[in-house]
């Protein structure tokens, strides 16, 4: 089974309660119930992880690094200022995909940028709990892809 870890960035544990026009009205726990229905469906096994800290997130990057092979990131308002995330990133020698439920780029300037997706082999954004979902699928073929060019 391939291993992947999913880190929420801060206040991602209030959805449900947070802008709904934005956000909706889906809670963390809904989303990681459909996330985890979807990867156990395509032989995932799924560690998923929320903080409202940075160290902390950073110390999920460093520890999931040597315990998973591909790891999904939303770093939440982190992403626009956290040069400490981007390097635990860069740091991390597995693949490491940056997410977003909201479109960015459709809202206040200060959202336009991130610091943390250059560090990251891509970034999806705008589709909701979906794009965690297309997240799981890339890196699922990619690491699928490595291990069928091992053999
Ligand atoms: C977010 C977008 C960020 O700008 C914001 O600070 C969040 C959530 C998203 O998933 O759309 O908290 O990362």
């Amino acid at each position: 089974m391939i291993k992947i870890g999913i880190i929420n960035g801060p206040n991602l544990n209030m959805l449900g309660k947070r802008d709904e026009k934005i956000y909706g009205n889906i809670t963390l726990e809904e989303i990681n119930h459909k996330l985890k229905i979807f990867a156990e469906r395509e032989g995932i096994e799924l560690t998923i992880r929320q903080s409202n800290f940075e160290g902390e997130i950073i110390e999920s990057i460093q520890q999931f690094s040597s315990q998973v092979k591909g790891l999904i990131i939303n770093p939440a308002a982190y992403t626009h200022y956290s040069y400490a995330i981007a390097d635990a990133i860069r740091d991390c020698p597995i693949p490491v995909v940056e997410v977003h439920l909201s479109n960015i780029f459709s809202r206040e300037d200060f959202r336009r940028n991130s610091v943390t997706a250059p560090a990251c082999i891509g970034q999806i954004a705008g589709f909701g709990y979906q794009s965690y979902i297309l997240a799981i699928y890339v890196l699922k073929d990619l690491l699928e892809k490595k291990s069928e060019e091992l053999k």
